[in-house]
């Protein structure tokens, strides 16, 4: 088999369902390499599937996920995943440098303890987000934010060169949303390749290269401009179509 290097992550005509009825229907779309691509559609519209899907977390009823040209279901361990925020249940005690390590798990064999670079690569991690000061702190005692953050630490620390962030600015204030951006531009920087999901129609432009619109099937992916149309937004938001328009105004996208 050969694989297309241009691509880092190829879905074709992916259809995904939850008791015979689909969440997603004959997406396929290919995506480039050191690339921030945010993802967007309203709610339900199967964001979080995708990003399932292209995880291997969820089995497609048709279609194929591609990463680095190898099937997204043994693939498993090249990609790093934030999810989405609630998801998870922070009420036992662990540290944050401890959430950090668990970013190592697997590439430390069962039979070893984590190594002094283990830490280091946790610890590092947990710079790049800006949280190290709090390394010994249990995560349950820090704030929504903070604990998105250190989430953030934990996929980075895999070492994956694809990273998917389910939701990382949702509830957070502008500062933390700042911070994220920042760590997520320096990952791009560094050759990873970012796929997030996000909700804020006003920012998307500003902070994605490429955005792709989902509802259900894929309404459009590419440059932001031509993605945030006023023809596409209304399809796929309908009756919210008032605050797009400003959002296309600002943007200066064609309609
Ligand atoms: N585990 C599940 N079991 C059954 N139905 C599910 C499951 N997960 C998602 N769904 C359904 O699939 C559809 C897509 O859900 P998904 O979570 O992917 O949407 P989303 O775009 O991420 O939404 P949100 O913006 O609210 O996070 C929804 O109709 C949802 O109810
Ligand atoms: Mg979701």
């Amino acid at each position: 088999m050969t694989m297309n290097s241009a691509f880092v992550i190829e879905v074709q005509h992916l259809t995904v369902s939850y008791n015979a009825r689909p969440a997603l229907l004959d997406v396929s779309v290919n995506i480039e390499k050191d690339q921030l691509v945010g993802v967007i559609g309203p709610n339900g519209a199967g964001k979080s599937t995708f990003i399932k899907a292209v995880l291997g977390f969820v089995k497609p009823d048709l279609g194929t996920v591609r990463i680095q040209g190898v099937p997204a279901q043994q693939a498993k361990g090249q990609v790093a995943y934030v999810p989405q925020r609630g998801a998870v249940d922070w009420d036992f005690p662990i540290t944050v440098k401890e959430v950090a390590l668990m970013g190592r798990y697997q590439q430390i064999p069962w039979y070893t303890s984590p190594s002094k670079s283990d830490w280091a690569t946790a610890m590092e991690a947990l710079e790049m987000v800006r949280m190290e000061e709090f390394a010994d702190r249990q995560i349950g005692e820090l704030s929504g934010g903070q604990q998105q953050r250190v989430f953030m630490a934990r996929a980075l620390a895999q070492g994956s060169d694809i990273l998917l962030l389910d939701e990382p600015f949702a509830g957070v204030d502008a500062a933390t949303e700042r911070a994220i951006l920042d760590v997520l531009e320096r990952a791009k920087r560094s050759g990873k390749t970012l796929v997030v999901v996000h909700h804020d129609l006003a920012t998307a432009a500003e902070y994605f290269d490429k955005l792709l619109l989902i509802k259900q099937r894929l309404y459009a992916y590419g440059d932001p401009a031509a993605v945030l149309r006023e023809d596409l937004l209304s399809q796929v938001y309908e009756g919210r179509l008032r605050i797009f328009k400003e959002v296309i105004k600002k943007e200066g996208a064609h309609v």
